[in-house]
């Protein structure tokens, strides 16, 4: 990978994970943290790791991951931390050295598609968790598992399934032009302009976008055709009360690291009597106590066939 430095300033990885996804609200940073953990819990589960083994965790972003890892396994467990950002990679560096474990990993800057680094058949598991979803050649980085696992080598990875986000934008913009402008609520564009920020909008889009464009099952085609066997997948979807809490949380967070928060978008391309109808609409929606939440997390586990 090109070592040309990043900074955090600009790099979206860094200002997601570290920042915006919490929308800077602390109550609303512990229940995600607390959601994460529990797809950390899940693909380790389906990981089978075993003490002496060397692993990746690819697209390790705070390195979540490897470091639960180590502490579940102890042993001699060796990981490779891979990122595409500079500062991620910085930052789990500085959590291995607080957890005292910087001695069992490497950190390697390398695109998931593209492992470089990483000697063929070297590994004995990769795990990945919400990386594939922002990779156009998702195959390409399940071959790229396949080149550095070793023959009987295990993937464990969780991936967010976003299609459905992206099918309401679309369904959104459908209604809109399907009737006479007098003939549409004055919210519907508003909700257009929101969705179609953060999700893909068209079937062109869609198919051109490297979060909206699979589902579970391509997940599933996608390990068959890069040489996996043993693949098994599961996709969970969780309604749960929602962890928004506030209209501030709400408008200052967002839900990947490519979509621009709602507070931008309002910015950007509301005027102030759209941003006021916006939030005398929504606010009560967001602050509703029985307000839900949709989660789909697709799980796949696979291992390289031996021969
Ligand atoms: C949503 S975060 C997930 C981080 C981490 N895996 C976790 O479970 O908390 C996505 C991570 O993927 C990294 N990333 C984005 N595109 C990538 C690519 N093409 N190859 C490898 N990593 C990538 C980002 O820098 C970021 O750290």
């Amino acid at each position: 990978m090109a070592s040309e430095e990043q900074s955090p300033a600009t790099d979206v990885w860094s200002q997601w994970l570290l920042h915006r996804r919490h929308g800077g609200d602390a109550e609303y940073e512990q229940a995600m943290r607390a959601m994460v953990e529990r797809y950390v819990e899940r693909v380790l589960d389906g990981a089978r790791l075993e003490a002496g083994q060397t692993i990746a965790d690819v697209g390790a972003g705070e390195g979540l991951l490897a470091l639960r890892a180590i502490e579940r396994v102890g042993g001699a467990l060796r990981v490779w931390l891979t990122d595409v950002s500079e500062p991620m990679l910085h930052h789990a560096r500085a959590q291995a050295l607080e957890h005292g474990v910087a001695d069992r990993c490497t950190f390697v800057r390398a695109a998931a598609d593209r492992l470089e680094g990483i000697d063929d058949a070297s590994l004995d598991v990769v795990l990945t968790r919400s990386v594939l979803a922002y990779v156009h050649d998702k195959i390409g980085a399940l071959r790229e598992f396949h080149r550095v696992l070793r023959p009987g080598g295990r993937i464990s990875l969780a991936e967010p399934v976003f299609q459905d986000e992206a099918v309401a934008a679309q369904a959104i913009r459908t209604v809109i032009e399907s009737k006479p402008p007098a003939a549409v609520s004055p919210l519907m564009p508003l909700l257009h302009r929101w969705k179609a920020a953060q999700f893909p909008d068209t079937e062109e889009k869609i198919r051109a976008s490297a979060i909206a464009s699979y589902s579970e099952r391509d997940l599933l085609r996608f390990a068959q055709n890069a040489g996996f066997a043993e693949v098994h997948l599961e996709l969970h979807i969780d309604s749960f009360p929602s962890i928004v809490r506030s209209w501030e949380v709400f408008v200052n967070s967002s839900p990947h690291p490519l979509a621009p928060p709602l507070s931008v978008i309002m910015a950007e391309q509301f005027t102030a009597a759209e941003r006021a109808l916006f939030e005398r609409s929504m606010r009560p929606v967001i602050e509703d106590p029985r307000a839900v939440s949709t989660d789909r997390m697709a799980y796949l586990t696979a291992r390289k066939p031996l021969a």
